[in-house]
């Protein structure tokens, strides 16, 4: 057996894309294994979207410098969006790479290690540059990777990522995962519910579309056009998926009929994660997001009318060129006004290769985007402490993931121990139970909460009198 070790960092496209090189490498007699000193072949999934991201897989590839000298025959691979990026820049860095892989060319990881095995030298395999091409060749260029499933590289066996879509061609002018991940491509939906069923078969009871801008999924046939909500009617057939989620939708693309959807199949989680980015709309211009922040407030009011219980997430970006602090007070009030579930706060970070990098200039200092990122994340923290407080002595539906962060710190052996999942509406929930919980839907009384956790109990169980059947005389 050649031993594996990988680690994944960025979104959950990397996290399904390690999911499927594993698997795919297990069939060519690879096992995972814990750390680099241990493994045979190193891989690093990684993530350009912003520079501390990149950053931080350079160290952490210059700490292997002196395990390569020592070890030459170990074979280092950099794989995902930071590779598409940095093509054979990642070789002037670090020279004692031996192979490169964009995320559109995964499904050569094993025909190039076995290369570097034979003495090949270094390897490259990326995607077109976009503008490199004629549109068909780049599209080609980006493969999606979903060969097979390995349910043990996943967070949980019962919860699966589902890939529908591809790429991204939105060009919000801040961002680098147009050009790292090609143009949008939705797959056909044949092969997605196909997969879903291989998921379910798997015992996968949770299954989460995956795309950029996921509700803008469009596969078209003929005259046949499928639509996300097409696709969340298909998959809610397969027998066995319990719960379905899509992230990340796009505000301009959250369709009447997509929410109805929601609305109407019981499995699909009530939870949307539609990012806003800015509250102000000469920042939102700027950004080029296709949105005003009126337009994002009728969003806002079509959830509400038409799934009252939803719950929203966003992402914002503090601190982009010109963001004056009248522009950050606008975003304070969006927040305010929304009362988003949770938000994913970042300070913007310039990524060369994108508009926004040659358009404006990085002009809002470090320490006052760090200001700005702390200011909404408390805003957004007491939002989140109060509307989680509603829950209080409310009962929940809660999909069991396993044991808790706390539980596992903790060393608690089981099978008694505190475990942890999520409601429809994806709120953490923790409570002290047992392992042989895990995966099953079941009823939890909430009784306290703090701004990312409810805390509750598990009901104790109806007691159903026994039926005995009397024999017949
Ligand atoms: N496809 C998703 C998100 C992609 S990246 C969407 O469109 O919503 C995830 C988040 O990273 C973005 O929502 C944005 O808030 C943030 N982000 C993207 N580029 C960034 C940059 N250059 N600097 C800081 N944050 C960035
Ligand atoms: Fe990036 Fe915008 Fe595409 Fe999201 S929609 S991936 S932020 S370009
Ligand atoms: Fe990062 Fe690529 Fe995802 S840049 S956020 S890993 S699509």
């Amino acid at each position: 057996m050649k031993q594996l070790y990988i680690e994944t960092v960025g979104c959950q496209m990397n996290v399904l894309d390690s999911e499927m090189v594993v698997a795919s490498l297990r069939k060519q007699g690879y096992e995972l294994c814990g750390s680099p000193a241990a493994a045979d072949t190193i891989l690093f999934n990684t993530c350009s979207v912003r520079e501390h991201a990149e950053e931080k897989v350079y160290a952490n590839l210059a700490k292997l410098k002196q395990l390569k000298a020592s070890h030459p025959e170990k074979i280092i691979g950099v794989m995902g969006c930071m590779a598409q990026k940095d093509q054979r820049l990642v070789f002037e860095r670090a020279p004692y790479v031996d192979l490169v892989v964009g995320p559109g060319q995964l499904q050569r990881i094993p025909e190039l290690l076995s290369q570097i095995q034979l003495g090949g030298g270094q390897q490259v395999a990326v995607s077109l540059v976009r503008k490199d091409g004629y549109q068909e060749q780049i599209r080609r260029s980006h493969e999606t990777f979903d060969p097979l499933r390995d349910p043990t590289m996943r967070p949980t066996p019962f919860q699966a990522y589902l890939r529908i879509q591809i790429g991204c061609d939105k060009f919000c002018t801040y961002c680098i995962v147009p050009m790292t991940r090609g143009p949008e491509q939705g797959r056909p939906p044949q092969v997605i519910l196909a997969e879903a069923q291989e998921l379910a078969r798997q015992g996968c009871k949770e299954i989460t579309f995956l795309g950029q801008t996921v509700n803008s999924y469009k596969f078209v046939e003929g005259d046949k056009v499928t639509r996300l909500a097409d696709l969340l009617e298909m998959v809610h057939e397969v027998e066995g998926i319990e719960r379905l989620k899509f992230v990340t939708s796009y505000p301009k693309d959250m369709t009447k009929r997509l929410l109805e959807t929601v609305r109407d199949l019981p499995k699909c989680s009530t939870y949307l994660n539609a990012p806003a980015q800015s509250g102000s709309d000469a920042v939102l211009k700027r950004m080029k997001r296709g949105y005003t922040v009126s337009d994002y407030y009728a969003m806002m009011d079509r959830i509400h009318e038409i799934v009252p219980e939803a719950s929203v997430s966003s992402d914002f970006i503090v601190g982009f060129c010109g963001e004056t602090e009248q522009d950050f007070q606008q975003t304070v009030q969006l927040v305010e006004r929304c009362r988003f579930k949770n938000s994913f706060i970042f300070k913007y970070s310039v990524r060369p290769g994108t508009r926004g990098a040659t358009l404006y200039e990085d002009d809002v200092p470090e320490e006052v985007k760090i200001r700005r990122n702390n200011e909404l994340l408390a805003v957004q923290n007491e939002i989140s402490q109060a509307d989680n407080l509603k829950f209080l002595g409310r009962r929940v539906e809660v999909l069991v993931e396993g044991p808790s962060k706390m539980s596992i710190k903790r060393d608690e052996q089981g099978p008694i121990r505190q475990m942890t999942g999520r409601t429809n509406c994806d709120r953490i929930v923790v409570w002290e139970g047992n392992e042989r919980q895990a995966g099953n839907l079941l009823s939890v009384l909430i009784h306290d909460a703090s701004s990312h956790t409810l805390f509750g109990a598990v009901e104790t169980m109806e007691v159903q009198p026994d039926v005995v059947a009397l024999p017949s005389l």
